[in-house]
Formats: C-alpha cells, sequence, structure tokens
C-alpha cells in the first residue's frame, strides 16, 4: 500500500506545496489540504488543522506542511495531539525525527530550502520509520503523557485550588516569586527614566524601526 500524506501550506509555502505534490505525487498518495488557489493574505493555522487532525485520526501516514520559515506551522501542529511536527532543514534530522522520535508531520520553510532540498527533506521523512526500540518508545511514551496532563493546559489562567499554590507562567509558585517581581519592576522603571532622559537629549528623532512590509503584499504584513 502506498504511503498516505498530507500536505499543505500558507501562501508562504504555496508554491514549494505545489511542486512537491508533483514530484512526490508519482510515489505516495498525496491529499492536498490546501490554500488551492494562492492568496497572499491566507493563515498558516487554516491548512495545519486539516492536516494535522488528519494525521493524529490516522486518515494519512504523514503530514507535510510548509509555510515561510516552518516554524508557525510547527508551533501550531504540535498544539494538535498526536501530532509531533518539527521543522528540519537537514536531511539528518527529518529521518532521525521519525526513527527515534515518531517525528509525523515535516515542517518546511519555503523562505529558507529551494524546491531541490525540500524534496530530498520530504523524501528522507517519508522513506524513514519509527525503530520501535525500547528507549525511543519509552521516550516516547513520555511525551504523550504531555498531552494528558490537565497542569499543561490549563495552568496559566486557573485559580490556585485550596490549598494550592498559584503559578505564574513560568510554574513559579507566585509568593516564592514576589521578590523577583518587584525587582523586576524596579529594573523597568530605571530603564523607563533613562529611555526617558536619552529620547529628551537626542530630541524627536523618530524612525521606522525597520518593519519592512513588502511590495506583493500591498503593504499589509503578512
Ligand atoms: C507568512 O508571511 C509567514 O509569516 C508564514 O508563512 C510563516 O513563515 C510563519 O511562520
Amino acid at each position: 500500500m502506498r504511503l498516505r500524506v498530507a500536505i499543505g501550506a500558507d501562501h508562504g509555502g504555496f508554491e514549494l506545496k505545489q511542486e512537491l505534490i508533483r514530484r512526490l505525487g508519482q510515489n505516495v498518495d498525496v491529499s492536498d489540504m490546501g490554500a488551492h488557489v494562492y492568496d497572499a493574505h491566507d493563515d498558516y493555522p487554516d491548512y495545519v488543522v486539516p492536516v494535522g487532525r488528519s494525521v493524529a485520526r490516522g486518515e494519512v501516514d504523514r503530514g507535510i506542511l510548509i509555510c515561510g520559515s516552518g516554524v508557525g506551522a510547527c508551533v501550531a501542529a504540535n498544539k494538535i495531539a498526536g501530532v509531533r511536527a518539527c521543522v528540519c532543514h537537514d536531511t539528518y534530522s527529518a529521518h532521525q525525527g521519525v526513527e527515534h522520535d515518531d517525528l509525523n508531520v515535516l515542517c518546511l520553510g519555503a523562505r529558507v530550502v529551494g524546491v531541490e532540498v525540500a524534496t530530498e527533506l520530504a523524501v528522507a521523512f517519508l522513506m524513514a520509520r519509527f525503530t520501535g526500540e525500547e528507549r525511543h518508545l519509552r521516550r516516547l511514551e513520555k511525551v504523550k503523557a504531555l498531552e494528558v496532563q490537565p497542569e499543561n493546559t490549563d495552568r496559566v489562567e486557573r485559580e490556585a485550588a485550596p490549598g494550592e499554590s498559584a503559578l505564574t507562567d513560568e510554574g513559579i509558585p507566585a509568593e516564592d516569586d514576589e521578590g523577583a517581581e518587584d525587582e523586576q519592576e524596579e529594573a523597568d522603571d530605571e530603564e523607563d527614566e533613562d529611555e526617558e532622559e536619552e529620547g529628551e537629549e537626542e530630541g524627536e528623532d523618530e524612525e521606522d524601526d525597520g518593519d519592512i512590509d513588502s511590495e506583493e503584499d500591498g503593504g499589509r504584513k503578512q
């Protein structure tokens, strides 16, 4: 049976996706989960979700996600339980990630790698198989356990339960971290004061801070 592969890309990866579908489609069954037309303003999570879910449900064997850097797609994909996604721009990681870590979604950055390297990465990823060795299984089980620990999903928002310490975003009990918070506030205040003084000395020399929007997006950030 041919390997089933779901593929998705935003505008940053659209062209590369089309070419990979042409190339990989000769040897594997590729399901194109969009974008189906180029849209300079589309958002990668819209393609990450169908690809990730179809991998997690076992409807396909592997997923490939492409955006500009591969990063956004990877971050989003790893929010889906059952998905193990990584940006791999070297062939060693692309196959070893599968062999040791049971990587099931490869993320690529079309602004980072060209079509030839992307093809080699995809082939290395698709040809690789999880070894199933005891030590890798043991680690995989520990990774899977992270998906079902409630403290990993509601730590920031939830109120402390009776008798339990509230946690800071860093996972530090809030009362232990009060000193650090005070110190940070003092440091911030000092920094603000310094900046104000500098501003007075330098005058109102306002500059664009380098946020460059490309022509193709009509000035809107992509
Ligand atoms: C889109 O411009 C770009 O931000 C996106 O494709 C991706 O690179 C995000 O990580």
